[in-house]
Order: C-alpha cells, then sequence, then structure tokens
C-alpha cells in the first residue's frame, strides 16, 4: 500500500488542529495582539489604521536643548526616503557611543540562539565549534539590554523618536531594543529561517519602525541587512495572506516576484545607522567569515507589551 497517500491527510489534520489550536491560545490569550497579526498583513488594512492615527504630515522640532545624540537630522527627508525606499540610510552614532556599547555587550551575559536556558558571555571573538557550541547562528542580550544605561538614553534620543513620531504619525510607543551577534555559521533554510537570515516581513502592529545601529564594521562577508526596495506596499495578494509565514517561501520566489534588482544590502562602519519600515521583505545575511554586532531599536502606535516574548520570538 502507499503509504505517503495515508501520511499526507495526517499532516494536514495536524497541522490543522495545530493551527486551530494556537488561535485558539492567541484569541483567548492576548486578543488585541491576535486580531492585530491577523489583519495588519493586509494593506487596505494598515492604510485604514493609518487614516484613524490621522497621520502628522507638521515637521517634529529637535529643539537645540534636546539636542540628538545623532547630530542634524532631515526628519522630514529621512520619513519620505523611508516611505518609498522602505528603508533611509546614512545615520551615525559618535564613536564613544560605540565604544560604550562595545563595552556593554562584552562584560554581558548573552543567550545563544535567543535561549533563555543557554547563557553565554559572548564577546564576538570566539570560533563557532571551537569556543561556541556548533550550533551558535545568534547570541543575543536579550532582556539583560536593559541594564545599558546607553540604549535607554538612544531610546529616548529627541532626533530618533523625531524620526519614528514622525514616520508613524503619531507618537512613538517603544516596542523592544535588541543587541545581539550573528556568527559566521552555514546553516541549512530551517535554522537560517529561525534566525530571520531568509527574507520575511515582521508584523508587529499596523505601523511600526526599526533603527538599526552596526557596532562592528560589517562588509558583505559579515552577515549585512538586506532588504528589497519598496516592498512594504504592493505586495503579491497571497504574499499578504501569508504574511509572516512567507518567511516558509524560497529567496529565490520572492526575488522572482520583486526583482533581485531591488535588493540592497547595507554595509557600514561601526556606529553606521539605518531606519526600516519591517513590512518591507527583509533578512540578516548569514555571515560567511566575521561576525555582526548590531542593536535595533523598535516603536509602534500600540503599547502591546512584549510582542516577542508573547509571541515566543
Ligand atoms: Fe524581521
Amino acid at each position: 500500500m502507499n503509504t505517503t497517500l495515508i501520511q499526507y491527510p495526517a499532516k494536514i489534520w495536524y497541522k490543522l488542529a495545530n493551527y486551530c489550536l494556537k488561535s485558539y491560545q492567541g484569541l483567548t490569550q492576548e486578543p488585541r495582539v491576535f486580531l492585530m497579526r491577523k489583519l495588519a498583513r493586509f494593506e487596505i488594512v494598515r492604510d485604514w489604521v493609518a487614516m484613524l492615527f490621522n497621520r502628522s504630515t507638521k515637521p517634529r522640532e529637535i529643539s537645540r536643548a534636546k539636542a540628538s545624540v545623532l547630530g542634524n537630522l532631515d526628519v522630514n527627508a529621512i520619513a519620505a526616503t523611508i516611505e518609498t525606499d522602505s528603508c533611509y540610510q546614512g545615520l551615525q552614532l559618535p564613536q564613544d557611543v560605540v565604544q560604550e556599547l562595545l563595552t556593554f555587550a562584552n562584560s554581558t551575559v548573552g543567550y545563544i540562539n535567543r535561549d533563555l536556558n543557554r547563557p553565554w558571555p559572548c564577546k564576538g571573538t570566539e570560533k563557532v565549534g571551537v569556543d561556541l557550541p556548533e550550533n551558535t547562528r545568534v547570541c543575543s542580550y536579550m532582556s539583560n539590554i536593559e541594564k545599558s544605561s546607553t540604549v535607554k538614553k538612544l531610546e529616548k534620543d529627541p532626533g530618533i523618536l523625531a524620526i519614528a513620531a514622525k514616520f508613524l504619525g503619531a507618537e512613538a510607543v517603544h516596542m523592544g531594543s535588541e543587541i545581539s551577534w550573528s556568527f559566521p555559521v552555514a546553516g541549512n533554510v530551517v535554522q537560517q529561517r529561525e534566525a530571520a537570515q531568509v527574507f520575511h516581513y515582521d508584523l508587529d502592529d499596523y505601523r511600526f519602525i526599526k533603527i538599526f545601529f552596526y557596532l562592528t564594521d560589517v562588509d558583505m562577508s559579515s552577515g549585512p541587512h538586506a532588504y528589497i526596495r519598496g516592498t512594504h506596499n504592493g505586495k503579491k495578494l497571497k504574499h499578504q495572506f501569508m504574511g509572516t509565514r512567507c518567511a516558509s517561501i524560497n529567496d529565490e520566489k520572492i526575488l522572482e516576484y520583486y526583482g533581485v534588482q531591488n535588493v540592497v544590502d547595507v554595509c557600514g562602519k561601526a556606529g553606521f545607522g539605518f531606519v526600516e519600515n519591517p513590512l518591507c521583505f527583509h533578512k540578516g545575511t548569514e555571515p560567511t567569515a566575521k561576525p555582526r554586532l548590531m542593536l535595533q531599536i523598535e516603536y509602534a502606535i500600540n503599547d502591546y507589551g512584549n510582542i516577542h516574548e508573547m509571541l515566543g520570538y
């Protein structure tokens, strides 16, 4: 008898049961987050919510008394670039701030592959398979980041808040921050997916934004962040329905539809920063030779608490 014919429906039933169970848990435990994750994937819903928030077109001034650590910023131009290109590149952290963050990373316990049961004092100089366990792809400082006063200051920096508020069209609600290492280690597609190293888009709110800063020099061999320009809008309907499950589609298929010529690899020295609408297709490229240390700060229009903890990633 052909066993695959029997196994195939069982697999479908298992997936369906799992989907129903997760949906039930989401709906009963975190209904607001659950509904947002279901609805925000559709551009028409996001446009409608943005209208409700009555997006401000008035530039938000950064007063001299509250100068940004990033220097002079043309907030309107930055927001306009993100609106068309999905990303703005060109922020710069002062070197003393980079140094403070490196000191923090060198003296704080991180967690291998974001697993709280695997604490590790990552310094970025370790070799995977020699000083670090074989399957170490990422080492994140997780909630230990709260011990960094430098990160706290950046989260409240008037320039960063002004960019976020201008883009969001609403007061920026801080959603979370992360400092993490990405190590050069070859992985299969499942491991790459778990480490956000395949093209995907995030669904953290109806409107949200991420600000990234490289804390080590990043070139093509150290896992540059990559995005597909303009894909925060105009997604194929199937990709809107799939939402975050788009991460299961091969990168080749995504590029076939959105165009390889629209891929932008973001390289820069330590301190270089960029701002992204994470609804565009993006990924952290798998490093091939050198590790990458990066800080990201996220803001949204709604306060859901720690959404990443709730959703288990
Ligand atoms: Fe992402």
